[in-house]
């Protein structure tokens, strides 16, 4: 049986407009029981719902900016600002000596609440010159990010819609936590969507497929998250991460870019790992980048290494 997460399943957005679309509690209901969730199920089934047994989507919108809020404790403990600029800041070195000029922007596909382009902005980590986007299809969590940004008066933007589509393209896009929401077929499609893109580079960190993660999950979301569904998600998303070989393969989809893992499985200790990321470069910038990145190219693996490691 497949995982799900609540999260994906009590929102829905029509892919053309951006416009929400109404959710039947019991269609969730059902299809949570349908997948052998009981738990699940019982949690959407106490959920807010009118007459008509649509859920209440100010409800919904509601518990979700506070399960993403208790979110960001995960995000800070696990220093992912700090561990996205060891990359990005040599991948952007090495794209300024390959000797691209222009703006650097980076765009953070799936932002939710922000937490990576409000901490880049208020550190100012990757230097001046960089414009900071955050892109999240659902309009409530991309609100609150941009609610949270000018209270702060932080130099970056929000936009609700696909990231995919914005009027300007990004120099690299990065995220984080999101990939493990695509099944197979369609993180091809989001890899392939980047390739296509002008975008000199992604960068993608998501939840290392070990079988302490699930374990770890369960123990940072039951002493931080406070709803069942933040507890619930927050296990599904570790029982369903992608394993290094289908993150590699499904990056490798990616028209004219190089796929790489950083820190994959196997040349990192199993007992730190908690998220790595799956790059893509375009191909020239390869030799820059490991020479920028300096010692810490040795667990930059391609496919050929990768394949190789597991030998
Ligand atoms: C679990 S959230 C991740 C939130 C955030 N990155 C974090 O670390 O807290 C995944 C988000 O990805 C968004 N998403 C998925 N595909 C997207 C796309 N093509 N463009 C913009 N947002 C997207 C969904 O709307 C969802 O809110």
């Amino acid at each position: 049986m497949p995982q799900l997460e609540i999260s994906d399943l009590i929102t829905a957005t029509d892919p053309e407009s951006g416009r929400r679309l109404p959710v039947r509690r019991a269609d969730v209901v059902g299809q949570l029981h349908a997948n052998g969730n009981a738990r699940a199920a019982r949690i959407v089934a106490g959920l807010p719902a009118d007459q008509d047994g649509v859920l209440d989507p100010g409800a919904v919108d509601r518990l979700l900016i506070s399960v993403h809020t208790e979110l960001q404790r995960l995000s800070e403990e696990l220093r992912i600002g700090q561990r996205l600029v060891h990359l990005i800041g040599p991948l952007r070195t090495a794209i300024r000596a390959a000797g691209h000029t222009g703006p650097f922007r980076l765009v953070d596909v799936g932002c939710g609440l922000g937490f990576l382009i409000r901490w880049l902005a208020a550190t100012g980590a990757l230097g001046p010159d960089t414009e900071l986007i955050g892109v999240d299809l659902n309009a409530a969590l991309v609100g609150e990010a941009d609610r949270l940004a000018r209270a702060e008066r932080l130099d970056c933007r929000f936009v609700h819609g696909n990231a995919f589509t914005l009027p300007e393209a990004a120099t690299v896009y990065v995220s984080t936590g999101v990939l493990h929401h695509f099944p197979e077929p369609a993180l091809a499609e989001f890899f392939r969507a980047q390739g296509a893109s002008p975008a000199m580079a992604f960068c993608h960190y998501d939840i290392a497929a070990t079988g302490l993660a699930p374990i770890g999950a369960w123990m940072f979301h039951r002493a931080r998250m406070r709803h069942p569904l933040g507890r619930h998600d927050g296990v599904a998303s570790a029982r369903r991460a992608h394993d290094d070989a289908t993150l590699l393969r499904a990056a490798a989809t990616a028209p004219d870019m190089r796929p790489l893992l950083y820190e994959p499985r196997r040349v990192a200790n199993p007992f730190c790992t908690t998220l790595r990321p799956v790059i893509g470069v375009r191909p020239h910038l390869e030799a820059p980048l490991r020479q920028a990145l300096g010692r810490s190219s040795r667990r930059l693996l391609g496919p050929e290494q990768f394949a190789g490691a597991a030998r």
